[in-house]
């Protein structure tokens, strides 16, 4: 049963990637040039417009829509749209101003706090059962500063490992000193408060404002001037014929690295040769900006006689691509999440809808979320190694401020990426640290690190671990099988004796089994699949 549901789940993940993969035309072969001979030569075309994201941004984008089919240098970074040489071109963008998705609801602990880091802030966020509520607090005590993380959850307040100070989370005033004198009042001003950032819950997964919620203000992101970022795009899990899949992983090289690799659909067929694509399906993109850059964002399409992907980006950090084929719709959504420099975490949602769902959708809802995530862990493992290393030698070579010179983009395939280095650069006030401390990062995380899905997942996954106690609990009966097997075959006499070496073998078989199952949970394959 768990290998016919693997290979359905399989065959659902290949499909994600497969529908985001090219089926255009190749490129007619480049001819020799003098001038360097870029593939777009000759070809020219212009942005389809239909119109700016918002009337706000409409001036500007009408004014610096670009011809882009530029016959030798390829798409130049930051010259997509009209970016003036020096200085901002917009007013600066605040980043704290917006919400950021941290986890997935179904895979959180209500019982414990946990932590984050959001934009270089280290946060505790934990469940009010009492008021069932999502909370949200700086991981730091005001007393002497341990984090509040490490610590337990006591009547929806969050309480100090340290000394056992206790703080409720609506305004993070501090409820319990246990060090205090008996009938003293508990101290009411603001270093005695824990500081309260704006969470909530929304489309099954947690939401947090980076930013201190003084005001006491919750919900909507009005107030902020941005809407928050919640999107339509994803159904209901409950919807007839669709079915949702939710995944997130910390990822060691900075948000617009791992922005990039996932709104870029040509790598699919190279990177992920072997586990979900093939390298034969390699081909141009003509990719097509429905709506260029702008202070909100961008939209792009790919049509051919087979599919048309719609990739929509909102700044700051989510990409959607939404490929309609004969059968069916995929939906296959990311955040971006900015944690610190060179270190993010993606949250993705995988969404299908079947015109005619059947018995599948019903199989496919039975899957559980860690052999999901197991798909999508191994699916990250292709692209992780050199992503971070890409990440630090960006980083080596002058920064993200340098890669006009140092992005080389002949193919129009490279669009999307060109329009959201622009949109950073113009709009997103060089992305949400700036450039600089990124020139910094340069050293290398060891291979074994970068493969080790249990610090990036699952010591933040409750299915996760939930999955692996499981495992572990069989393996524990499976031993003593094999135990009373070989006690059996040693001990009887004939058929007995078969049945319990018959016995002790399928034992020990199903304990490899489990075993490998663990092994790929927690660890990426050392040699990628595309590469075997
Ligand atoms: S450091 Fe938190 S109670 Fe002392
Ligand atoms: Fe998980």
């Amino acid at each position: 049963m768990r290998l016919c549901l693997a290979v359905v789940l399989s065959c659902i993940l290949c499909a994600r990637l497969r529908a985001l993969q090219p089926h255009g035309r190749l490129f007619p072969s480049p001819s020799p040039s003098k001038t360097g001979g870029g593939l777009l030569k000759g070809m020219r075309h212009r942005y389809g417009v239909s119109g700016p994201l918002d009337a706000s941004a409409s001036a500007s984008v009408a004014s610096s829509v670009v011809d882009v089919g530029v016959p030798t240098g390829g798409i130049q970074l930051h010259e997509v749209v009209d970016v003036p040489d020096s200085g901002r071109a917009a007013p600066s963008f605040d980043w704290m101003a917006h919400w950021y998705p941290i986890a997935p609801v179904s895979c959180t602990d209500k019982e414990r706090p946990f932590s984050f880091t959001l934009l270089n802030q280290p946060l505790v966020i934990w469940w009010d059962e009492p008021k069932q509520e999502w909370r949200c607090a700086l991981d730091r005590c005001p007393h002497r500063m341990a984090p509040l993380s490490e610590g337990r959850i006591v009547e929806g307040n969050v309480e100090c490992p340290y000394h056992g100070w206790r703080f409720e989370g609506s305004t993070g005033g501090c409820t319990a000193i246990p060090q205090a004198q008996p009938d003293t009042p508990l101290p009411i001003g603001t270093r005695a408060c824990a500081t309260i950032f704006p969470c909530q819950e929304q489309q099954g997964l947690v939401w947090v404002r980076p930013t201190p919620d003084t005001q006491q203000q919750h919900g909507g992101g009005a107030e902020a001037g941005w809407p928050a970022m919640l999107t339509s795009e994803t159904v209901d899990s409950e919807q007839p014929n669709a079915v949702t899949f939710d995944s997130f992983r910390d990822v060691p090289y900075d948000y617009a690295t791992l922005f990039e690799n996932l709104i870029d659909q040509s790598h699919v067929p190279i990177t992920h040769h072997g586990s979900a694509s093939s390298r034969k399906k390699a081909k141009h993109l003509p990719l097509r900006m429905t709506r260029p850059a702008s202070e909100r964002g961008f939209e792009g399409v790919y049509e051919d006689s087979e599919e048309r992907v719609e990739t929509v980006f909102r700044a700051p950090m989510y990409q959607h691509h939404n490929a309609t084929r004969k059968g069916y719709s995929l939906t296959a959504l990311h955040y971006c999440v900015p944690m610190e420099p060179g270190r993010a975490r993606i949250i993705g949602r995988i969404t299908v809808k079947f015109d005619n769902g059947g018995p599948v959708v019903g199989l496919l809802r039975r899957v559980p979320l860690w052999l999901v995530h197991l798909f999508a862990l191994r699916s990250l493992d292709d692209d992780n190694i050199f992503l971070h290393v890409q990440d630090r030698r960006i980083a080596a070579a002058g920064g993200p401020g340098k890669l006009p010179q140092n992005y080389y983009l002949p193919t129009a395939t490279d669009l999307y990426v060109a329009q959201f280095r622009t949109w950073v650069k113009k709009w997103g006030s060089n992305g949400p640290w700036g450039f600089e401390p990124l020139e910094g990062l340069t050293k290398l995380t060891p291979r074994s690190e970068l493969l080790n899905h249990v610090d990036s997942h699952i010591i933040h996954c409750t299915q996760c671990l939930k999955a692996l106690k499981t495992m572990n609990s069989l393996k524990g009966y499976l031993r003593v099988g094999v135990l009373l097997g070989i006690i059996g075959a040693s001990r009887l006499a004939g058929k007995m004796a078969w049945y319990s070496g018959g016995g002790m073998v399928a034992c020990a078989m199903a304990m490899a089994a489990i075993s490998a199952i663990e092994n790929a949970l927690k660890y990426g394959p050392e040699i990628p699949m595309r590469n075997k």
